[in-house]
This record gives structure tokens, sequence and C-alpha cells, in this order.
């Protein structure tokens, strides 16, 4: 049952030190690609990495970007390298990464900024659907996953890292892996506190 399978998916944080099925990742892939996209442009890329040394290489480099953002705000040095130490072992302690990107070039392209702006929202949303096909299908397949954003915030730094071309933007790191863990359910807010009937303020009852 589709529910069952959507709540039942969790973000999982730690991993068996197992290799991933390279079917089961592959079938997963595919299914993210099963996503709706704007214009079905399909404007996401994805970028599997399983290498220990550039996951290192990417790992150290986020990390190191971070660090610059953490003493901009003013946090001590040990604090700092708590936390970048901590960002590290996330990633390199997942059996595989995989790094969603979203491309500009299937999409329209408009003279004005307004609607550039829309078309890339959409290419992101995009990204985002088929991130939540991925998360899924990993799930059905016994792999646990989580989505970390950290990417957004040095998409020059991990573009650099992978080569990536200019025009293919970084948007989020899905790290893979057998489960180590079974995370409770976070809690959900009632749809009468996020669903409105017709008008703002005119609540769901439901
Ligand atoms: C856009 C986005 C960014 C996220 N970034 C992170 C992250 O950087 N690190 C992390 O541990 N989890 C991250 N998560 C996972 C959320 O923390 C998680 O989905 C939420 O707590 C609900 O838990 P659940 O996925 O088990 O239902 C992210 C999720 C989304 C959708």
């Amino acid at each position: 049952m589709i529910y069952q399978v959507i709540k039942g998916r969790r973000s999982v944080r730690k991993y068996l030190k197992e290799d991933v099925p390279e079917d089961a990742l592959g079938r997963a892939l595919e299914a993210a690609t099963w996503a709706p996209s704007a214009h079905n442009a399909q404007p996401w890329r994805f970028i599997v990495i399983k290498d220990e040394s550039i996951k290192h290489e990417l790992a150290k480099s986020m990390a190191k970007e971070w660090d610059k953002d953490l003493a901009a705000d003013g946090l001590p040095l040990k604090e700092r390298e708590r936390l970048t130490r901590s960002s590290i072992e996330r990633l390199t302690e997942a059996p595989i990464l995989i790094l969603a990107c979203s491309t500009m070039k299937a999409m329209h392209a408009y003279p004005d900024e307004r609607r550039m702006a829309a078309e890339r929202t959409m290419a992101v949303q995009s990204v985002a659907a088929a991130v939540q096909n991925l998360l899924l299908a990993l799930h059905v397949e016994g792999l646990g996953a989580c989505w970390i954003c950290a990417p957004l915030f040095c998409q020059d730094v991990v573009r650099e890292a992978l080569r990536i071309p200019k025009d293919v933007e970084p948007q989020a790191l899905i790290t893979v892996g057998r489960p180590a863990e079974s995370p409770k359910p976070p809690s959900r807010r009632p749809l009468g506190d996020i669903v409105h009937l017709n008008r703002w303020g005119t609540r769901w009852e439901g």
C-alpha cells in the first residue's frame, strides 16, 4: 500500500558498512526519473559517488566552506571543529552519496528575470519531486537514506570537487546505505493546522 511506504520511510543517518547492491540503486534512480517535471524537461542530474577518496575530498572541501560561515557567525574554534568533523563523518561513513542537481538546459528561456526565476523554481521543484521518488524507492529496496541540504550553501565548492559543469546546480546530497538505525517517526502537524478550506482561516475539519 502506497501510504504504508510513504509513512514508513524515515531519514536514516547511520549505515552498516555494507555495499549497496547496484541493481537496487539502479531501480531507485530509475524510479526517480518517473517524477513529474515542468515541461517534462526532466531537469534532474544525479552523480553517484562511491569512491572513498572522492567522498573524502568532497566532504572536506564542504566542511572547510562551512567553517568559514561558522567563523563569521562567531562560533568558537572548538565548536566549529566538532561540527565540521561530524559533518565529514556523516558523508564519508555513508556507503553511497548521490548528489541531486538541477540543470536549466532543457527549461524554457525568457528574456525577463521574472519568468526566468519561475523557470528556475520549476527546475528545483522537479528535482525535489525526483528526490522524493528516490527516497521512497530506496526505502522499498530496504535501504536507508537521508536528504542533506549542505550543497546548497557551497555549490561552487561541490562543483569543483566533482568537476560538475557550470549549468548544473547541486541541490542536495542523499546519503544511502543499509540502515543501522530505525528512527522513530517525527511527528506531523495535524491537517487542521495546515489545510485551509476555500479561504485562508477556514480550517479543514476532516
Ligand atoms: C530540503 C530538505 C533538507 C534537509 N536537510 C537535512 C540535513 O541537512 N541534514 C539532515 O540530517 N536531515 C535533513 N533533512 C531531513 C529532515 O530532517 C527530515 O526529513 C525531517 O526531520 C523529517 O523526518 P523523516 O524524513 O524521517 O520523516 C532534510 C530534508 C529536506 C526535505
